[in-house]
């Protein structure tokens, strides 16, 4: 059926291209990334930034968050810095009161710092460094969402985006601890979802192997030869996350949430898990 043939209501409800640009604009909109400094997260921060909204860049090193945000004005952006270990659940509810108080509103919160520390065997990984990866990669992300969920629901609503990481669902014995919290991410997004809805969305972004500086640990001869069988063949490179985080941060997603969304370059479909005695895989560390 031709476009002319088309019901009167379909008609009406397509829209041009200037709708679809403003699908995406994030002008007049507040938004907060965790581990904004680098990688993914400066990406993202950049892309939003460069989408119209004023950044809120959060990293333990407030020297770092200031640089990073020094550059985005002089790209001309707004943004500014606060440094915070998202990791320590008491100093989550200074931040969100600092945030409030000097933007007086978030719209989008991105959940995306994130460690695996590496380790030898099982028994290597001690009780601290199990509980530093729950803590910065699940525990931190759930109160900031508890906190900033329910002042968005509250008022004009807004989405949450929290990075989770294949691993969650392709676990490998060198990232066990990593993986159990970002399959946490993913189970979480889905419950929080439901708490906050319908006014707040929530969403994951499950990044596949990206090169950051999590990448410098891994061997880069080993990571080319699994990449070759990779649908793309390759890793990812930081601002490919740009545009799958720009459409869940925007109006152009108005009616996804609870999904978790895979840019991996098709990864995850060459990695199986490795059993003993298979080489050693590439864990996102
Ligand atoms: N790169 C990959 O291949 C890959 C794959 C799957 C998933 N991911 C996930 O993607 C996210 C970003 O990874 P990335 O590769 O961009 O990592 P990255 O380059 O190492 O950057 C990590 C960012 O998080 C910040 N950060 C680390 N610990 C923090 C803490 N306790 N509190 C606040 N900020 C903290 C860092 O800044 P400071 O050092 O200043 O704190 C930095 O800005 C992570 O959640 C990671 O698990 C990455």
């Amino acid at each position: 059926m031709g476009v002319l043939n088309a019901p009167a209501d379909t008609l009406a409800m397509t829209r041009g291209a200037d709708h679809t640009t403003e699908l995406f604009d994030l002008s007049g909109k507040v938004a907060m990334v965790t581990g904004g400094t680098r990688g993914l997260g400066l990406a993202m921060a950049r892309g939003f930034a460069h989408a119209g909204a004023e950044i809120v860049v959060v990293s333990r090193k407030g020297d770092a968050c200031e640089e990073v945000a020094a550059a985005l004005r002089a790209e001309g952006a707004k943004a500014a810095a606060c440094a915070c270990h998202v990791g320590h659940w008491e100093r989550l509810d200074a931040l969100v009161e600092e945030v409030y108080r000097d933007f007086g509103r978030v719209d989008v919160l991105v959940n995306n710092a994130g460690v695996s520390p590496t380790y030898g065997k099982l028994t290597d990984v001690s009780e601290e460094l199990f509980d530093k990866v729950i803590a910065v990669n699940l525990k931190g992300p759930f109160r900031l969402a508890a906190l900033v969920g329910e002042r968005m629901a509250a008022g004009d609503g807004g989405s949450i985006i929290n990075v989770s990481s294949t691993g969650a669902v392709r676990p490998t014995r060198d990232i066990v601890p990593y993986a159990a919290a970002k399959a946490g991410v993913n189970a979480m997004t889905v419950g929080l979802a439901h708490a906050l809805g319908p006014r707040v969305r929530v969403n994951a972004i499950m990044p596949g192997p990206f090169l950051t500086t999590i990448s410098r640990a891994w061997d880069m001869e080993m990571f080319a030869e699994r990449a070759r069988t990779f649908p793309m063949r390759r890793a990812g490179q930081p601002e490919e996350i740009a545009g799958a985080a720009l459409y869940l941060a925007s109006d152009a997603s108005t009616y996804t949430t609870g999904t978790i969304l895979t840019v991996d370059g098709g990864a995850q479909w060459s990695m199986a898990g490795t059993g003993e005695g298979a080489p050693p895989m590439i864990g996102d560390r």
